[in-house]
């Protein structure tokens, strides 16, 4: 979701102020993923990075981050919307911490739809952690190295209960990944937009879905394979 800061300086508004519409906007885009049926759908609201950045606008994000949390709650209860996060987010400060692992907590049994917060998340960080973790597994003896596969590695990945993302969009006319998602993305599609995140409509957000579902996906095969097997499940259901 890039590109709330230059919204606001070509107005003439401040920075935080382009992150406030950048999250009104986020409540759009919310709504109306669930209107498409996007059952997973990831925001990658804070990176791990963005520490960097000065503590006046670091307040004001964590700020928005509070408030759009609380909001959001009666949202997803009443669309039955689980809650998750990726990222360290242990070393948020403690209040929005706690805020996350209350909604977190309230929606753990909503199954079909969820909405995933990447918040203080960076993949490199992340696949140390998963490192860590499958190390202490290994040496319990809960894992065998011999048995290592990408299957087994993935279930410590901060994403281990989520499926890999299908697309991935960036905003505001940037062609970079920026530590989002690396391994999970492997085969993810990608729609660059110019527009900046606050601009970024509902109706984009549809008319990207539409470019994705135009796309053919080979996972590494032919075209003509890929086709091949299209024609063999479409006579199998049609069957
Ligand atoms: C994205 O907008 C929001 C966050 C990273 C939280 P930016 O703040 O990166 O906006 P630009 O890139 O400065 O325009
Ligand atoms: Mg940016």
């Amino acid at each position: 979701m890039d590109g709330n800061g230059r919204w606001a300086n070509r107005r003439g508004l401040t920075r935080n102020e382009g992150h406030q519409r950048g999250v009104e906007n986020v409540e759009k885009i919310v709504e109306k993923a669930g209107q498409l049926g996007i059952r997973y759908l990831t925001l990658y609201a804070f990176s791990a990075e963005n520490w960097k950045r000065p503590q006046s606008e670091v307040d004001a994000l964590m700020k928005l981050l509070k408030s759009f949390l609380k909001k959001q709650q009666k949202h997803l209860l009443e669309n039955e919307i689980r809650l998750h996060t990726i990222g360290r987010v242990e070393e948020l400060p403690h209040s929005v911490f706690r805020q996350l692992k209350i909604v977190k907590e309230a929606t753990k049994h909503f199954a079909k739809n969820h909405l995933i917060l990447a918040l203080n998340y960076g993949a490199r960080n992340e696949i140390i952690d998963a490192v860590k973790r499958y190390t202490e597994a290994f040496q319990s003896g809960a894992e065998n190295l011999g048995d290592l596969h990408w299957g087994i590695l993935s279930q410590y990945l901060d994403t281990s209960e989520l499926p890999d993302p299908q697309l991935v969009i960036r905003t505001s006319g940037e062609h970079r990944i920026s530590n989002f998602l690396l391994l999970q993305s492997a085969y993810a599609e990608y729609v660059f937009s110019p527009v900046c995140w606050p601009d970024f409509s509902p109706d984009l957000l549809e008319t990207a879905i539409e470019d994705y579902r135009n796309r053919e996906r080979r996972f590494g095969k032919t075209g003509e394979q890929v086709r091949q097997e299209q024609d063999v499940s479409l006579k199998s259901t049609a069957q």
